[in-house]
């Protein structure tokens, strides 16, 4: 699936136009502000509850930071959030797959392809175009510039994170979840990563990011602690 995805050309890039998340998530908005809604949500990993019933609304444009111990289920309930995988029990009204972009804390990004191919995924996947002038933006502004033709093998850490935050912000789609998008990065990079989520909120995007980082958080609008709730270890009486 992923090389019927890529075969967008430069070209056909330079020609296409950016479809602005402002108007998708103005036109798919319910007027309500709120935009996730998490009810009673449980997830259990056979006898091992993460989560026990967790209460949660996140408004439109909000740009929330979910932190927490190792262990404490923030992956967990973000990849719930985002629609990438189901409670065991509870509700949420997660996005449609072409709504979202999603920041994987192992950043995931597709071996055999480029960073620019890489980057430019979830747009395509998603329906969405983003223009040549888009992508160079980012790259410059992200520290990539010079590494568009490289394959994440022949990338850092930190720059191979930066790709698959690319990918998330070219992608302008109405919702994004970044699982500890500036883990490895230096704080100058990261700051500048932050501010790129930021903007997105002030767009109408709403960005759910995970992060160990209080310098992280401070970006946020709101922090959710995960270290709040009940946490279950495989085989206590909370399991
Ligand atoms: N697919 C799975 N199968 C079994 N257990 C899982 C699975 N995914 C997560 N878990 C368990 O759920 C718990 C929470 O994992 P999760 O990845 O959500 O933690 P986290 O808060 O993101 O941790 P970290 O900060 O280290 O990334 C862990 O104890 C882990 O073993
Ligand atoms: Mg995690």
């Amino acid at each position: 699936m992923a090389s019927i995805l890529c075969d967008c050309s430069d070209e056909s890039m330079q020609k296409s136009e950016t479809r602005s998340h402002v108007a998708t998530a103005s036109a798919n908005s319910p007027v309500s502000p709120r935009a996730l809604q998490a009810h009673n949500l449980t997830k259990r990993f056979g006898k091992h509850k993460v989560l026990d019933g967790l209460e949660l609304s996140i408004n439109s444009g909000e740009f929330v930071a979910i932190m927490g111990p190792s262990g404490s289920g923030k992956t967990t309930l973000l990849r719930i959030l985002s629609g990438l995988d189901k409670p065991s029990s509870g509700t949420v009204n997660a996005p449609h797959r072409t709504e979202r972009a999603f920041v994987f804390q192992d950043y995931n990004l597709l071996e055999s392809l480029t960073a620019m191919r890489n980057a430019t995924l979830t747009a395509r996947f998603s329906g969405r175009r983003c223009s040549k002038a888009q992508v160079k933006t980012i790259f410059n502004s992200l520290g990539l510039r010079g590494f568009e033709s490289y394959l994440p093998n022949q990338l850092s850490g930190g720059q191979q994170q930066r790709v698959a935050v690319a990918r998330a912000l070219l992608a302008n789609a109405p919702f994004i979840f970044a699982d500890e998008p500036t883990g490895a990065l230096d704080d100058q990079t990261a700051d500048v990563v932050l501010k790129h989520l930021k903007t997105a909120t002030q767009s109408g995007s709403t960005v759910v990011m995970v992060t160990h980082s209080q310098r992280a958080a401070a970006y946020a609008d709101r922090v959710i602690d995960l270290a709040k709730e009940p946490l279950a270890t495989p085989g206590s009486k909370n399991s």
